[in-house]
C-alpha cells in the first residue's frame, strides 16, 4: 500500500504511470466517456482548511470513476479533544478504501498515514501541496509536449507550493527558480532535504525576479498569505510587494506560460492583467486537478 503524503513519495517513473492513466480517463472523458474503474469504493476527505478546486476535483473525480465519497469536515472531531489522530485514522480506515486529509500541521497527516489501513493523499498541508504540482506539470506537458529541461519560475513566498514544485520539477529533470526576498526562500532544512533526495536537482534561489523569469517556460506564483498566516498578512505584503508577477515582469518572458494554483489574491501576487492575460492557464491547471487525481486514485488502488 502507498501513500502520497509528500512529492518525493512517487518517483520520476511512477509520476509518469500516473499521468499515463490521467491522460488516457482525460481523453475519454472530453469525448463524453465515464470509465467506472473504482465501483463501490469510497473516498473519505478530511479538511481541517477551505477548499474549492481540491475537494470538489477529489469529490467529482470519484463520481465519475463510479465511487463515491464521504466529505467530513469539522464536525467530525479531527484532531480536536474528541480523539486522537491515531483513533480516527484506525477507524475511518475501516470504512473507506482511499483518504484524503487537508491538514493546519503536516505532522497530522504524517500521524494519520501511520496508522491508516488505506492509502492517504496529502491535500495540502503547510509544508507541501503534492496534488497541485503535479496537476501544474503534467498542464506544462499538454502545452509544450516535454518538461524535462525546461524552466519553472516561482516568484514570491518560497511557501508549501513552491517547495511542492521544486521537489516534483527536479524528480522530473526541469530547473526550479525560486525569486524571493531572503526571508521567504527555503530554510536550510528543505535545502538539506533536496539536496539528499536529488542531489542533481538544478534548483536555484535568487532575490531577482526578472533574472528568474528569462528564459522560463512558466511563471508561477501564489498568495503571499497562505491558509494560517492571516496574523502575518500586512508584513507579508510589505516585504512581497516587489515580487508581483504583472505586464512589465512578463514583458521579460513573453512565450512563458503563467501559472497559479488559485485562490488568487488579484492585485497583490498577480495582477487582472496576467491572471487573465494569453499567457494564462490557471483555469486548465484547476481542471487537471481532476483527470491527475483520477489517474492518481486508480493508481494507489491498483486499478491503472
Ligand atoms: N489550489 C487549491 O488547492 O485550491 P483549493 O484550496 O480551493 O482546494
Ligand atoms: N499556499 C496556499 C495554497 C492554497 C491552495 C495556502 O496554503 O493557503
Amino acid at each position: 500500500m502507498r501513500h502520497l503524503i509528500v512529492p518525493e513519495d512517487l518517483s520520476a517513473a511512477e509520476i509518469e504511470a500516473v499521468f499515463a492513466v490521467s491522460r488516457d480517463l482525460e481523453t475519454k472523458f472530453t469525448a463524453g466517456r465515464r470509465d467506472a474503474l473504482l465501483p463501490g469504493r469510497v473516498l473519505g476527505l478530511i479538511f481541517e482548511k477551505q477548499s474549492l478546486r481540491t475537494r470538489v476535483s477529489f469529490q467529482a473525480a470519484m463520481a465519475h470513476l463510479g465511487g463515491s465519497s464521504l466529505f467530513l469536515g469539522a464536525d467530525t472531531g479531527f484532531a480536536s479533544s474528541r480523539e486522537s489522530i491515531a483513533d480516527f485514522g484506525r477507524v475511518l480506515s475501516e470504512y473507506v478504501d482511499v483518504i484524503v486529509c487537508r491538514s493546519k500541521a503536516h505532522d497530522t497527516i504524517v500521524q494519520l498515514a501511520e496508522v491508516s489501513s488505506v492509502p492517504v493523499i496529502n491535500g495540502l498541508s503547510d509544508y507541501c501541496h503534492p496534488c497541485q504540482a503535479l496537476a501544474d506539470i503534467y498542464t506544462l506537458r499538454q502545452h509544450v509536449g516535454r518538461v524535462a529541461g525546461l524552466t519553472l519560475a516561482f516568484v514570491g513566498d518560497g511557501n508549501n507550493m513552491a517547495r511542492s514544485l521544486a521537489v516534483v520539477c527536479g524528480l522530473l529533470g526541469m530547473k526550479f527558480v525560486l525569486a524571493a526576498p531572503p526571508a521567504y526562500q527555503f530554510d536550510d532544512g528543505f535545502r538539506k532535504h533536496l539536496a539528499t533526495i536529488m542531489p542533481d536537482a538544478e534548483i536555484i534561489e535568487t532575490t531577482d525576479p526578472v533574472a528568474a523569469v528569462t528564459d522560463a517556460a512558466v511563471v508561477y506564483t501564489d498568495v503571499w498569505t497562505s491558509m494560517g498566516q492571516e496574523q502575518e498578512r500586512a508584513k507579508r505584503l510589505a516585504d512581497l510587494a516587489a515580487y508581483q508577477v504583472n505586464e512589465q515582469l512578463m514583458q521579460h518572458c513573453p512565450e512563458a506560460l503563467f501559472m497559479h494554483c488559485l485562490p488568487a489574491r488579484r492585485g497583490e501576487e498577480v495582477t487582472d492583467g496576467v491572471i487573465d492575460g494569453p499567457q494564462s492557464v490557471v483555469v486548465e491547471e484547476a481542471a487537471n486537478r481532476m483527470h491527475v487525481q483520477k489517474g492518481l486514485l486508480a493508481w494507489l488502488l491498483g486499478h491503472a
